[in-house]
């Protein structure tokens, strides 16, 4: 297993280009499965999540393809109407972004067998809200020896209200939606950008939904042949410019981030304004100058416009050297604070309190071989190890692999001293 290790204490400087995002490309590649024909999507990262999801598609018969070279952002999937609408276990259980499937699968081709995802690292994470929404939309769905087995001729319009918000479960309704006959109104849905993009990209396909970026979209269902093949770029990683620019603060740095979107990044700069960094934005960049020292900040995470708890542990690496105390409260998912005890060997002083973190600005972090249980949690390391005195050695470093294209290579053209150990 690879891993990464980091000499702390060098200032990022430069400027450094923002990937398509992977919370995009999963969904947009899965709705290509509403949709005969050759479907193209370009700014697509090169990660191990978006392989999966490629893997997945090819096993149900739809084949995905990757340009070479420069043109490696580029995607092409082949979908004809032969197909094994299956996503077996084996896929499912290490993303579970491969749930996105069962809603695009149901409503072309009547039927779907998908894994449930089962537990992961950050609690419980049921599906439960998919399953009612597509039942709304009049699926016969029945869950035997650890699939989910969904049936229906066509699906009808019907109404639906999330009784969470919900990310993956308002993409996977929605794109059943597209299908159904007569119209359906989903309500509280997820507003993240990745939703929005998704919810375009279904119509420049030939889908009729209103109330976009909205909590309330109204999908008009269209006929099988009225929809078309996908010509779409993937927008700009919120997640990855936002950890850059964490990064960036963490170590007084000075960079200018390109080709993202500053307007999906507001909840974070106003608390890294907080905290001392100052921040311009232009169209589609946005420079990032950190402060020596951080100034403590409090947040709680909550769905879109709200903090992204996929930014949550990378804010904490920061408030784990700022001065003074700050509050960090955990608000959607139940188990997401597995990063705590790997900063405490760096030095931070955090406490836990149920979903709560409280975390005492210390002077400095020190070096350490640390270990990352997800995705963010990884991030929230390297951006510890940028700061910190002496060397960090991250393991398990696929996690960082799942949802970062390049990191390291990013952050070296920044300056800072990391590399990669292969194993
Ligand atoms: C998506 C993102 C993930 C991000 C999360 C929250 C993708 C591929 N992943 O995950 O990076 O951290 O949104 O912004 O886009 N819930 C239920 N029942 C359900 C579905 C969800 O109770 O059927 C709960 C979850 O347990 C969680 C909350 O709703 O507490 C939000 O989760 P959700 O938005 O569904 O996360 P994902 O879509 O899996």
């Amino acid at each position: 297993m690879d891993r990464l290790r980091i000499n702390g204490g060098k200032r990022l400087e430069g400027v450094a280009r923002i990937s398509g995002a992977k919370n995009a490309a999963l969904p947009m590649l899965a709705a290509t499965l509403l949709a005969d024909g050759e479907h193209t999507v370009t700014n697509v990262p090169d990660l191990a999540d978006v392989r999966t999801m490629l893997r997945l598609l090819g096993r149900i018969g739809a084949y995905g393809e990757r340009g070479n070279g420069r043109g490696r952002h580029r995607v092409t999937v082949e979908v004809s109407t032969d197909i094994d609408p299956v996503a077996e276990y084996d896929l499912v259980k290490t993303m579970r972004a491969s749930v996105l499937v069962l809603g695009p699968l149901l409503a072309r081709h009547g039927r779907a067998r998908v894994s449930l995802p089962g537990g992961c690292a950050i609690g419980a994470r049921p599906i439960d809200l998919h399953l009612q929404g597509l039942s709304a939309l009049g699926a016969n769905i029945r869950l035997a020896h650890g699939y989910v087995e969904a049936k229906a001729r066509r699906l009808k319009g019907g109404r639906f209200v999330f009784d969470t918000v919900t990310v993956t479960g308002t993409e996977n309704v929605l794109m059943a939606a597209v299908l159904a006959k007569g119209t359906s109104v989903l309500e509280n849905c997820a507003r993240e950008p990745e939703v929005v993009e998704l919810a375009r990209a279904l119509v420049t396909m030939g889908a009729r939904i209103e109330g976009i970026g909205t909590e309330t979209m109204v999908v008009r269902g269209v006929e099988k042949d009225a929809l078309s093949p996908m010509k779409r770029a993937i927008c700009p990683d919120r997640i990855e410019a936002g950890t850059l620019a964490i990064a960036t603060a963490i170590t007084g740095g000075d960079v200018t981030l390109t080709e993202c979107e500053p307007r999906h990044l507001d909840a974070l700069t106003e608390k890294l304004r907080e905290a001392g960094a100052e921040i311009s934005s232009l169209e589609g960049s946005m420079r990032v100058k950190g402060p020596p020292r951080p100034c403590s900040v409090d947040m709680r995470t909550t769905p879109y416009p709200g903090f992204p708890t996929d930014m949550q542990a990378q804010l904490m690496a920061l408030c784990s050297i700022a001065n003074g105390s700050s509050v960090i409260s955990e608000q959607v998912f139940e188990n997401r604070f597995m990063h705590v005890s790997e900063l405490g060997r760096m030095g931070a002083n955090v406490r836990v309190d149920g979903h709560t973190a409280h975390v005492k600005g210390v002077e400095r972090l020190s070096g350490a071989p640390v270990m990352a249980t997800d995705l963010r949690a990884s991030a929230s390391l390297v951006l510890a190890g940028l700061r910190a005195e002496g060397s960090t050695i991250v393991q398990r470093v696929y996690h960082l692999d799942r949802g970062y294209e390049r990191l390291e290579a990013k952050l070296r053209k920044l300056g800072a001293d990391i590399r990669r150990l292969r194993q």
